[in-house]
């Protein structure tokens, strides 16, 4: 709905059951109900104003992953909407945030180009339950460059939201910390440590789904909402010939060109906007997406079946978006974020630690000026992918070779970082004054204290 200029969207949390796996009902917090959520459409330039509603019985905070968004609508762990009529904080915390009561209007200036976005819970200490259990959905914003572009467009342009889930014999999701005598077996507090995993692999919410398509061009926004998994997509067959996908964008919108990959490494929260051509295929084929790492049921992602023959007006240009080149070397101060789990001489056992200290809301870490190019540099022991609030940024070295790794182009708001490896960043924030955060995209990481806030400044 238009209203005042600006887009307005209501959206109520709530619990309810879905049919996930066939015949068993999975109990589930929903935007509106539902998982995915509702899907957000903005354009870019016009403000939208999304209502949250919170009907569920915890405290919610909603975070616009990739938004360029004021601190105050951009979901701090700390700024909770508490269920209406409840005045109970999380245990522990402080009224340090900004709360609000039964609902919050976040509003979103949409001062950013077109680029694939997803909302989703951000409590502190509580993400990853609240995401497992379904609070999650797509954002995309539009604008007139990306309309102006010949690629695949409608129901040929499709969002694809991978995730994993552990089911019980019931159909509902099995999440280990929320049954605190699992975590006392054998292994299982160490695989939550890990970061959660699922053995079955649902994308938009359904288990190795088939999409019917035309032998034709097609745009998939392809996003990792799963808590922990990282996937190696394939497509088997693979086409006669030529790449099997043409990255067209990245986390933050339009790459400045197309640019072929054999494969998709993805880590949680990133998205890789390609284009797939069924048109190398027969009608009657089916071409299966596959996760190279996953074994077993993991290996399976979706099916895609050609059934037509179909007019194809679609292409690829060869340039696709003016994209700025933030001059690593212009940056006014190089900082270092060393991503590490706790060893236990520094007296916090078992948690993911970013320089050596824990998530605390009330501690400023780092205060960017903004309007300057600054270089971060990402340490790591294990693979986290890190990923930062309010803008986002170019990777200018990975392991030691500049440039941007294969799966690194255009602007990022989440980058992966592979065991023992660094990798550099040029960022500059913009517009807003405030307290944001980074921290790591691996859910359960980020909720054992592997987050950090700046102020912009
Ligand atoms: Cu997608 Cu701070 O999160
Ligand atoms: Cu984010
Ligand atoms: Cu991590």
């Amino acid at each position: 709905e238009r209203r005042n200029g600006a887009d307005h969207y209501a959206i109520t949390q709530r619990t309810a059951e879905i049919e996930i796996l066939p015949g068993k009902k999975t109990p589930i917090l929903g935007y509106d109900g539902e998982f995915p959520g509702p899907t957000i459409v903005s354009r870019s330039g016009t403000p939208t104003v999304v209502r949250h509603t919170n009907a569920l019985d915890i405290p919610v905070v909603v975070h616009l992953h990739g938004g360029h968004t004021p601190s105050v609508s951009d979901g701090f762990p700390t700024d909770f909407v508490m269920p209406a009529g409840s005045h109970e904080l999380p245990h522990g915390h402080a009224a340090s945030g900004r709360i609000k009561h039964g609902h919050f209007d976040y509003e979103y200036p949409m001062k950013q180009r077109a680029a694939t976005l997803w909302y989703h819970d951000h409590r502190m200490d509580f993400t990853g339950p609240t995401v497992y259990h379904g609070l999650a959905g797509f954002h995309l914003i539009h604008d007139d460059e990306e309309d102006a572009l010949p690629l695949p467009k409608d129901e040929r342009d499709v969002p694809l939201m991978i995730t994993d889930r552990a089911f019980d014999g019931d159909g509902a999701f099995v999440y280990p910390a929320l049954d605190p005598t699992m975590l006392e077996e054998p292994g299982v507090e160490d695989d939550y440590m890990a970061g959660v995993l699922g053995d079955v692999v649902l994308v938009n919410g359904a288990p190795w789904p088939e999409l019917e398509v035309d032998a034709a061009r097609y745009r998939f926004r392809i996003l990792n909402a799963s808590n922990a998994r990282r996937y190696r997509l394939q497509l088997d067959p693979g086409p006669s010939d030529g790449d099997p996908f043409t990255q067209v964008g990245s986390d933050g919108g339009l790459l400045a060109e197309p640019h072929g990959l054999g494969d998709i490494l993805i880590a949680p929260a990133e998205r890789f906007d390609v284009v797939v051509d069924f048109g190398k295929y027969d009608v009657g084929d089916t071409v299966t997406m596959r996760n190279g790492l996953g074994d077993g049921s993991t290996e399976n992602v979706m099916r895609f079946r050609v059934v037509r023959k179909a007019s194809d007006d679609s292409r690829i240009p060869d340039t696709l978006s003016e994209v700025e080149e933030l001059d690593a070397d212009a940056a006014t101060v190089t900082r270092e974020f060393e991503f590490a789990r706790a060893t236990s001489s520094t007296g916090h056992d078992d948690m993911w630690l970013i320089n050596g200290k824990p998530y605390d809301p009330e501690r400023v870490d780092t205060r960017p000026t903004l309007g300057e190019i600054e270089l971060w540099r990402f340490v790591t022991d294990v693979h986290h992918p890190v990923h930062v609030h309010l803008d986002p940024f170019q990777v200018v070295r990975r392991g030691g070779r500049p440039g941007p790794g294969t799966y690194d182009e255009g602007w990022k708001d989440t980058v992966d970082i592979r065991p023992g490896e660094v990798v550099e960043v040029a960022i500059r924030f913009a517009d807003y004054a405030g307290m944001y955060v980074m921290h790591c995209h691996n859910l359960e990481h980020e909720d054992m204290m592997m987050m950090s806030n700046f102020e912009t400044m």
